[in-house]
């Protein structure tokens, strides 16, 4: 009873995203599984990219989606969590905005016997059963790739010192704490690198921007050489800052996170040194699992996509690079 008014929810919400309810309503009447799905906000192109990939892949796989957009606030997160607890939906999948917080809710959803997915981003947690599975990019590795890069370079140009500013992603949030911990674990025991400052970003172009004017009138015209910054939003709007500054820093090697296009443009065009890749295309792994869980599959606690990175070191024309 109670999940047909779920259902019923599920497709009024999926017909006001897309404006032809008639066609949902058919496609989803006959899907027998609803998924609840909070997403933490729209703060980058790589988190609109993400929830356009949900939505496709519910739509592909003909599962009824309860969307929830939380605007970056933990609290709506956890009000749509209980949500989709009080609607009984199949499987809650959800991409944390930090990671503490979640036990007690995640111990509602799985009293009420309903199954958590971690999408995106991690947890910090003691008891991972409050999950059963995470779907993610390995943010370790992202970090360690864009200190490798770093490296080679300092090699190739024989560098003796280079100052590193970081612009960081959300506080609290798994790419921020991994991104940071993986590009340390590499560079950190080189005596050539220095991390000058690390500033709150908070995933937000706008953000990248302050960040940089910050960083600009601290340091000055020669007060650094190299930024990294987690995601490409920050770094796009730290860009327009320099570009666009009288006296910036000449000749910065700059390394961001995510793939969207315009940083792959940015990176042909040699305003970027370094593209790390984060996919946002979890839709399909996302709704593959679900099914396997609907079936009774046995599902593996941590999948990560194939990632790589992009570099100036690349031939950039073949085979083509393009973002998302
Ligand atoms: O969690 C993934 C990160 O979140 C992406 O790198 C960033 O762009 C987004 O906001």
């Amino acid at each position: 009873m109670r999940k047909g008014f779920a259902l019923l929810l599920a497709l009024l919400l999926l017909a006001g995203l897309t404006g032809c309810a008639g066609k949902q309503e058919t496609e989803k009447e006959e899907s027998s599984i609803v998924v609840g799905f909070s997403q933490l906000g729209a703060e980058s192109s790589w988190r609109i990219a993400n929830t356009e990939s949900m939505e496709q892949a519910a739509k592909d796989f003909g599962y009824g989606l309860m969307m929830e957009n939380a605007n970056q606030k933990q609290e709506k997160q956890i009000d749509a969590i209980r949500s989709f607890i009080a609607y009984q939906v199949d499987v809650i999948v959800f991409s944390p905005i930090v990671e503490t917080g979640w036990d007690n809710v995640l111990s509602e959803a799985k009293q009420a016997g309903i199954p958590v997915i971690l999408m995106d981003r991690m947890i910090a947690t003691e008891d991972d059963s409050l999950y059963t599975a995470y779907i993610g990019a390995d943010f370790y590795a992202e970090g360690r790739r864009a200190g490798e890069y770093l490296v080679r370079k300092a090699d190739t140009m024989g560098a003796e010192r280079l100052r590193i500013v970081e612009i960081c992603g959300t506080e609290d949030s798994t790419p921020m704490r991994d991104r940071h911990k993986g590009f340390m674990d590499v560079i950190g025991q080189d005596e050539r690198f220095v991390i000058i400052d690390s500033v709150d970003g908070d995933f937000l172009r706008s953000k990248g921007e302050e960040c940089m004017r910050e960083l600009l009138e601290k340091y000055g015209s020669d007060g650094f050489d190299v930024v990294y910054s987690h995601n490409d939003g920050m770094t796009l709007g730290a860009l327009d800052v320099l570009e666009s500054t009288e006296n910036a820093p000449k000749n910065l090697i700059v390394i961001t996170v995510d793939g969207e296009k315009d940083a792959v443009d940015a990176l042909k065009a040699g305003r970027i040194n370094c593209v790390v890749q984060c996919t946002p295309d979890l839709g399909p792994s996302v709704m593959k699992l679900v099914g396997d869980l609907k079936e009774g599959k046995e599902l593996p606690k941590v999948y990560h996509p194939e990632e790589g990175s992009f570099t100036d070191f690349d031939d950039l024309i073949n085979p083509k690079v393009e973002g998302f």
